[in-house]
């Protein structure tokens, strides 16, 4: 059965006001005396991540009892089902955790294992990203589309680090000091969720990671394809939230990029 576009807008508005709900949760905490606990050596969770997960989880199952949840926090079974929410309560908890303002929560859906809609809230500028698939990238009211950027050394671009970065061996180092030598300049925000929705509304013009997880890249996907931008692994081969690696650009970027990723030129 396919779900048709009236049916797909609901949902994302729906998502939309999940996100801002959970996204005024985040900013009530922002700069508190919040409780940190550590899930590994450097991989932090606030007292906060697990508030807005419960939010979002409970509104989910209030209206969608059918639906399948899998979040970072571990609420849901996260098996594969006709309607799968993928979510990230607050994505940027490093940024969060020290003050920095560049955070968001990240709701993505996936209908028979496609992503069909996202949304992404950032609380500090007040910036609500969303997307249905086939109707086009919004921020806020407005659409968005990504940069026509066609020059790598012209390319403002993002990355980030894995919190394995200092024991695995494929660490983006390497990959980081190939690209700052070949770009106009490259940054690292803290949360690969406003990364990609900061690309999909042309402020950055190409992103590149590695060992993502499905809740941080989930929603920014359907919003970044609906802007116009490509979605691959770094070796051009089809991107999906379980993949290892991602790339993306416009499409002219994204391949030179992946031609420096990969050494081929
Ligand atoms: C992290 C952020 C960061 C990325 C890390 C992620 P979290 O998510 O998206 O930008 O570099 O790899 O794990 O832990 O803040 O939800
Ligand atoms: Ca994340
Ligand atoms: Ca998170």
């Amino acid at each position: 059965m396919s779900i048709s576009k009236k049916q797909t807008r609901e949902l994302v508005d729906f998502a939309a006001d999940v996100a801002m709900g959970a996204g005024e949760i985040l900013k009530s905490g922002f700069n508190r005396n919040f409780r940190v606990e550590y899930k590994g050596r450097i991989d932090p969770v606030t007292e906060y991540d697990l508030k807005s997960e419960r939010y979002i989880v409970s509104r989910i199952a209030k209206e969608y009892p059918r639906h399948v949840v899998l979040a970072e926090e571990g609420s849901g079974s996260g098996e594969q089902a006709e309607f799968r929410w993928v979510i990230d309560p607050l994505d940027g908890t490093v940024d969060y955790a020290h003050g920095f303002p560049v955070y968001c929560v990240s709701i993505g859906l996936e209908y028979n294992g496609e992503m069909i809609a996202g949304t992404v809230y950032d609380p500090e500028r007040d910036e609500l990203f969303h997307a249905a698939r086939h109707q086009g990238a919004f921020l806020n009211k407005t659409r968005i589309a990504v940069s026509k950027e066609r020059v790598l050394e012209r390319a403002l671009l993002a990355t980030g680090f894995a919190y394995n970065v200092a024991t695995a061996k494929r660490n983006n180092l390497g990959l980081f000091a190939r690209m700052v030598k070949n770009a106009q300049a490259v940054r690292r925000l803290g949360s690969a969720a406003l990364d990609l929705c900061w690309l999909a509304a042309g402020r950055i013009d190409g992103f590149w990671e590695l060992y993502l997880h499905p809740w941080d890249t989930a929603a920014s996907w359907v919003i970044v394809e609906e802007a116009g931008g490509e979605i691959t692994r770094l070796n051009g081969r089809p991107y999906s939230i379980f993949a290892p690696d991602i790339l993306t650009a416009n499409p002219k970027l994204r391949r030179i990029m992946q031609e420096v990723l990969t050494g081929a030129q």
